[in-house]
């Protein structure tokens, strides 16, 4: 039986989550500081009981919440370090004995007791390796990496920085191999650079940090002795895509006036991608990215021509405009109308100019899940991550072709470029008044109700039209959010990840946190969103009408609502809560073949680090949460992978705490003491190499 924690406050103060000042300030530019971008007002799904119970009730029902989890006060973060350059025996804090563990097939471990440790910990039986780190060689010529000698062009031959969603490619004709592709989302200078100035960066370590962004493509091979997967170096399919690589703008907006700059005449070629969080693997062997805080790289937004995108006024955090006009919207206003998209890649053809997609929207895209109708036309859901904003679904025009001739692939590439993309709006189905923001159930015993997918824009072979009064269909494409306003889509408590299952056809959708939730004049609790002050997040469960994919209507109901289980505000499917693991902030989800729902996270607001956790989502075990692994100090849990018998995460920013730097680390994995901290690939298997919780 697990240990519950005592309800403890958030560590880092007023960071929403449980999130350091540094990740905030290098991550998403201090997202959460700015005003919620979303002023609209179009209606949520309390509209109603906002007359009925009155703004006072509302900010009882806050304060409530603030008082409890406040009351422990401040728990600091620190480690014990841990080396795991090699494969290691799991450290299991799960008090087990040598029973077998019960639980859903594919979960049946000893669950990972919360913890502080700077390592990753798994349960016992099961063992690790670190698969590829920040700045390890990946392409011909690239030299050892070396942090205190690093250069742009080494970088640009190593593994980037910050690994966030991964992807595993089948390898048919290689034994034991795949291929891994990997976000870089962004860059920490201050762990980077011995010395760093953040007032003065150099011009080598900018283009250092542009080398540093973007994608990997690598050959990975399993050691089938020891279990652990390791990086193959100069494969011809390794790939570096960076903050300067070509990629072709794709859909209605490409070749539009918005898109075009004084580099780019044609408003059809854009260098680089940035802030690449989560993505998606297509059924046509294609991997997708979403961009998504790409508004703090650019500076001076007296020139922009909105402000739903949260573009600041003055320089930037990394100071790049110093070193490319381009990213000084003053002088290049139409740069920034460029980033914001799911971008799509060909890890099989590593010649190919990657694409950026326009048709699917520009937002802050958390990732970008794929699935077909029965037909065989893509459907894409993807996720705006910011304070109340929207999730999004794509249906395709198109159909995929099978094979991997030349012919059926430049054919798959096109798919995403015709179709239409909607926004999700959001009913509940209980009284307002019952939706009183602290969480507590309505009476019907479910936050639940029924929604429909609004459409903005359609594209087909003749060309586009706008589903929108006011926008054409290019600003729709590229002010997607304002779209989203005018035809009143729901704002959610920051739509991260998005997943179906692939035994039931329910979309998973986590929504990781929304302290504003309710406060102020934003908008308060309502049945998808019941949390004022929502420190913990919760995930959304949707069913598509009639299990349809290209569904117009579908039902959704709360899975989780994420806190610790003692806390009342919590909800696991209606599982009993003295028998799952606690949970906050819940960002990336995968699913396994068993049709378990993986979720990492991101923030963990309850005080200990954060974590992968599984959780059985049909049947008697339905709503058992059980945590599967933790990160080390500063870290996030990203890029979920669960094969048969392997579990991958990406550890993103470990050593990311306040005040950290090289000559300060807070984290010494996964090299150990003397060692500078490195994002890096986390391969997890069992020591007798069964399968993976069975
Ligand atoms: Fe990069 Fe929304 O997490
Ligand atoms: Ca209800
Ligand atoms: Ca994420």
């Amino acid at each position: 039986m697990r240990k519950l924690l005592p309800l403890i406050g958030t560590p880092s103060g007023s960071h929403p989550g449980g999130r350091s000042a540094m990740t905030c300030r290098f991550r998403c530019g201090d997202a959460c500081f700015h005003e919620v971008p979303n002023t609209s007002d179009n209606e949520y799904v309390g509209d109603v009981i906002a007359g009925a119970i009155g703004r006072r009730s509302m900010m009882r029902a806050a304060a409530a919440v603030t008082v409890v989890a406040a009351g422990a006060g401040a728990v600091t973060v620190g480690g014990t370090g841990s080396a795991q350059a090699a494969p290691v025996a799991g450290k299991g804090h799960g008090h087990g004995r040598p029973v077998k563990p019960k639980g859903a097939r594919g979960l049946r471990f000893t669950p990972v007791a919360p913890n502080k440790d700077d390592a990753v910990t798994v349960p016992d039986g099961y063992r690790q390796n670190v698969v590829i780190r920040w700045g390890e060689p990946i392409l011909r010529g690239a030299p050892a990496f070396d942090p205190e000698r690093q250069t742009a062009k080494a970088q640009a031959g190593q593994f980037g920085y910050n690994n966030d969603f991964l992807a595993l490619l089948p390898l048919p004709g290689e034994r034991g191999r795949q291929l891994l592709v990997a976000n870089h989302e962004y860059t920490d200078e201050v762990l980077m650079f011995r010395g760093y100035d953040a007032a003065n960066p150099t011009r080598e370590q900018v283009e250092i940090a542009w080398a540093a962004h973007g994608l990997s493509a690598v050959v990975v091979e399993e050691d089938r002795r020891t279990g652990a997967l390791t990086a193959v170096p100069r494969h011809h399919l390794n790939r570096r895509v960076t903050a300067t690589t070509a990629f072709r703008l794709t859909g209605p907006a490409a070749g539009s006036d918005l898109l075009k700059t004084s580099a780019d005449r044609t408003g059809r070629t854009v260098l680089g991608t940035l802030n690449n969080c989560s993505g998606g693997t297509t059924p046509w062997g294609t991997t997708l990215h979403g961009e998504e805080n790409f508004n703090q790289y650019f500076a001076n937004s007296s020139r922009a021509t909105d402000k739903r995108y949260g573009i600041g006024t003055g320089a930037t955090e990394r100071k790049w405009e110093r070193f490319d006009k381009r990213f000084d919207v003053a002088r290049e206003p139409n740069e920034v109308h460029r980033f914001g998209y799911v971008v799509e890649l060909d890890p099989y053809d590593p010649d190919s100019t990657p694409r950026k997609h326009t048709l699917l929207g520009r937002f802050k895209h958390e990732a970008a899940t794929v699935r077909l109708t029965p037909d065989g036309r893509p459907v894409v859901y993807t996720g705006d991550d910011e304070r109340f904003d929207y999730f999004y679904k794509f249906v395709g025009g198109k159909r995929m072709k099978k094979g991997s001739s030349r012919a059926a692939r430049e054919h798959n590439l096109s798919l995403l470029d015709e179709g239409t993309l909607y926004v999700a709006k959001l009913t509940g189905d209980s009284p307002a008044i019952e939706i009183d923001g602290t969480g507590k159930l309505p009476a019907d015993g479910e936050f639940d109700g029924s929604g429909v997918w609004i459409p903005l824009v359609t594209a087909d072979a003749d060309g586009a039209v706008s589903h929108v009064d006011g926008m054409s269909a290019e600003e729709v494409c590229v002010f997607t959010r304002l779209a989203g306003d005018k035809v009143g889509a729901t704002k959610m408590d920051r739509p991260e990840d998005i997943e179906p299952s692939p035994k039931t056809g329910k979309v998973y959708v986590a929504l990781t946190n929304n302290s504003n939730r309710g406060v102020g004049s934003n908008a308060p609790a309502d049945e998808a969103n019941p949390r004022n002050a929502n420190k913990h997040g919760h995930v959304l469960e949707l069913t598509e009408h009639r299990n349809r994919a290209d569904s117009l209507e579908f039902g959704w109901s709360l899975f989780l609502v994420a806190g610790d289980p003692e806390d009342p505000a919590t909800y696991f499917a209606g599982f009993p809560k003295e028998n799952v693991s606690p949970i906050s902030c819940p960002d990336n989800v995968a699913f396994d073949d068993h049709g378990n729902l993986w979720i990492s996270t991101d923030g963990n607001a309850l005080g200990t680090h954060d974590g992968l956790f599984g959780v059985a989502t049909a049947g008697e075990r339905r709503g058992e949460l059980k945590q599967f692994l933790t990160v080390p100090t500063g870290a996030e849990t990203c890029g979920p992978l669960v094969q048969d018998r392997r579990v991958l995460v990406a550890v993103q920013h470990p050593g990311e705490v306040d005040g950290a730097s090289v000559e300060k680390p807070a984290s010494t994995w996964p090299d150990g003491p003397g060692k500078i901290v490195r994002p890096a690939v986390v391969a997890v298997w069992r020591a007798d190499g069964s399968d993976i919780g069975v």
